[in-house]
Order: structure tokens, then C-alpha cells, then sequence
């Protein structure tokens, strides 16, 4: 997917992807990753996600990364936050409060953005991207964040069916991906079709959702 693909969705403001309440996952299952309390937290492709403020609410500092400056807009204003803007490796970085989402494309991302980062949150990152760029963002997180665990949510479906996004992304790609560094413990894989017909409409007959727990070996 290139860039201009994303931020045309936002632009024309086409993001079913975008969940109007929290992930259910953060509640059963982020303690699982036993993150210390007060510690920072990242969000790779975060868009808007309600899923920052949940983190924030318990706790964590939030750094995310998200490519469309429109989404980050929509993430500070819908909290009535004012973030101060500075400009680092070719991003622009804006927080507020808990907050500090780096404007620009992942694959740049610098070191420095994710310093003192002890878990990864990825729900609809990982998905986002298809399998041919999927390997590149996995070395990526790899290199920034070797010792984090990862709260991994996908989604899998016959790639023949419909196209992505999402993309299909079995627990066998996952550890094609992740084996060589993670070890993967399934903590939920069940089908959620009926959750979303608008997948039905676009030629879905089964969709499992999946969250994994990623721990560095
Ligand atoms: C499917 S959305 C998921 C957003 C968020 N994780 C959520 O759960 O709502 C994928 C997001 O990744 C962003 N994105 C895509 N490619 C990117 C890249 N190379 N660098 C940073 N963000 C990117 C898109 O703009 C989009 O907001």
C-alpha cells in the first residue's frame, strides 16, 4: 500500500478500520504482557485509536507512529488537546500530556522515538500492510524494540475471497515473521465474521480473529 492510499482514506475520511470504543483484547490481556506500570508504550500505525487513550488511562506513556498528520490532528482534537509540534529525523513529532505520535512514515522511524519503550501494542498495524511488506515491518519493530513484547491482533481469511486491507495474516506467517526473536502464545483465535458484515458483503464465508501474546526470547 503506498502512501497516498492511506492518506486518501483519511482524507475522504474512509477508515471502518477505526473502532469506536476500545479494543476488548487491552482489558483481557495487555496485564499478560506485564508492561511496569508507568513505563512508555508504543503504537506503530496508530491512526486515531482510542486504543492510545486506553493505554494512557493506565498509566503508560504513549509514542505512536502514524503517516497521515490528518489522524494525529483527529486524535488531539477529539480530546480537546492542543499538542506543541516539533520537527526530528523527518518527522513531525506532536504531543500532548501522555502523548507523543511521530507524524511520518514507519519504515524512518528513529531510535530515538522509541527510547525507554517496554511493550508494543499492534491491532490493525501488522494487518494493514500486505505479506510483501510485512517482513519489513516486522525487522523494523525487530531493530527498534528487541526486548518488548508485543500485544499482536489479526485478522485471517481466504486471501482469494477479498482483497486487503486487512490482509490475511495466519499464526504461520506470524512466526515466519517473529520465530527467530518471539515466542508466540495464542491467547485468542476464534471466528468473528458475524462481528463484521460489512466483510460478509465483500465475500468473506469465514474470519478468524486472533490476538498473540509476542514475548522476546
Ligand atoms: C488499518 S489502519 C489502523 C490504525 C490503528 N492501528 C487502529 O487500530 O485504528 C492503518 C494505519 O496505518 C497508517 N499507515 C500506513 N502505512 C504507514 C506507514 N508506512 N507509516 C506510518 N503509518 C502508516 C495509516 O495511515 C492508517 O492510519
Amino acid at each position: 500500500m503506498d502512501h497516498e492510499f492511506w492518506l486518501e482514506r483519511w482524507k475522504t475520511q474512509d477508515i471502518g478500520f477505526h473502532q469506536p470504543q476500545f479494543d476488548p483484547a487491552l482489558d483481557k490481556f495487555w496485564s499478560r504482557l506485564a508492561v511496569p506500570a508507568g513505563a512508555r508504550v508504543f503504537v506503530p500505525l496508530c491512526g486515531k485509536s482510542l486504543d492510545m487513550q486506553w493505554l494512557a488511562e493506565h498509566g503508560h506513556a504513549v509514542v505512536g507512529a502514524e503517516l497521515s498528520e490528518q489522524a494525529v490532528g483527529e486524535f488531539f482534537a477529539e480530546r480537546e488537546l492542543v499538542p506543541t509540534v516539533r520537527h526530528e529525523a523527518n518527522f513531525t513529532v506532536k504531543s500532548s500530556g501522555p502523548y507523543e505520535i511521530w507524524i511520518g512514515d514507519f519504515f524512518g522511524l528513529p531510535e530515538s522515538a522509541v527510547a525507554g519503550v517496554a511493550g508494543v501494542y499492534d491491532r490493525a498495524a501488522l494487518v494493514a500492510l500486505p505479506a510483501s511488506m510485512q517482513d519489513q515491518y516486522a525487522d523494523k519493530l525487530k531493530a527498534l524494540l528487541p526486548k518488548a513484547p508485543i500485544l499482536l491482533i489479526t485478522v485471517d481469511y481466504d486471501q482469494r475471497q477479498m482483497n486487503g486491507p486487512p490482509f490475511a495474516t495466519s499464526p504461520r506467517m506470524v512466526d515466519d515473521l517473529f520465530s527467530d526473536r518471539y515466542g508466540r502464545i495464542d491467547l485468542v483465535s476464534k471466528d468473528v465474521l458475524a462481528d463484521h458484515p460489512h466483510f460478509q458483503q465483500r465475500g468473506l464465508t469465514a474470519l478468524t480473529g486472533a490476538v498473540s501474546l509476542l514475548r522476546p526470547r
